[in-house]
């Protein structure tokens, strides 16, 4: 618990600090992340202190800057968030055994990769897409379209492609449960928002 709380002091300077970080992926964001971790390994299993530090470190380096459409290449949002954790937990003195799982868990974390991922590395995985979906998920979409600069109505309609594409990325039964619970009412807000313009 100690290492846990040393590290989200450490977040929550760096994220304040970094003027150009995208909304929807503030340290609330990484909040929700951390709970739905711990929510499916309380479940499935899994080290829950090393989930807790990935969660906090998965997302400290940003996939874009507002205005600037393009997404970084493929994993390289992770393979940033990886090094620039193993920086910081190298700082805080973080024993290197479980840094190194920590690392290897974020450096996993993006859906583009096509990966085969170990049971925490699934986890928070899926703890990130967890807080895609639902109406919070729903909300924070909004951002996401705003900060890539498309108009709203196309990041909607995109929107239900990715889903399936997403769905059949889950692997645990907790994390399917979760995702299917918060997917209904998520895709009911979009489907809503297309018929208000089209009938
Ligand atoms: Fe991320
Ligand atoms: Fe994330």
């Amino acid at each position: 618990m100690e290492w846990e709380k040393i590290v989200e002091e450490k977040v929550k300077k760096i994220m304040k600090r970094n003027k150009t970080r995208m909304l929807s992926h503030d340290f609330d964001h990484v909040k929700r992340v951390q709970r739905y971790a711990l929510l499916i390994a309380e479940k499935e299993g899994g080290d829950k202190e090393i989930l807790s530090i990935a969660a906090l470190l998965h997302d400290i380096v940003t996939q874009r800057n507002p205005g600037e459409g393009n997404l970084l290449p493929k994993g390289m949002h992770a393979k940033l968030c990886s090094e620039k954790a193993r920086e910081i937990l190298v700082k805080l003195g973080y024993p290197k055994d479980k840094l190194e799982k920590v690392c290897k868990i974020i450096s996993e974390h993006e859906w583009s990769q096509n990966i085969e991922r170990n049971l925490e590395s699934q986890i928070l995985y899926e703890a990130d897409k967890l807080d895609s979906v639902g109406v919070f998920g729903a909300l924070r979409h909004a951002y996401g379209i705003a900060e890539i600069g498309i108009p709203l109505i196309e990041g909607i309609r995109r929107r239900f492609k990715e889903i399936e594409k997403i769905r059949t990325t889950y692997r645990t039964k907790t994390g399917k449960e979760l995702f299917e619970s918060k997917v209904k009412p998520y895709l009911e807000v979009f489907k809503k928002a297309l018929k208000e313009v089209e009938e």
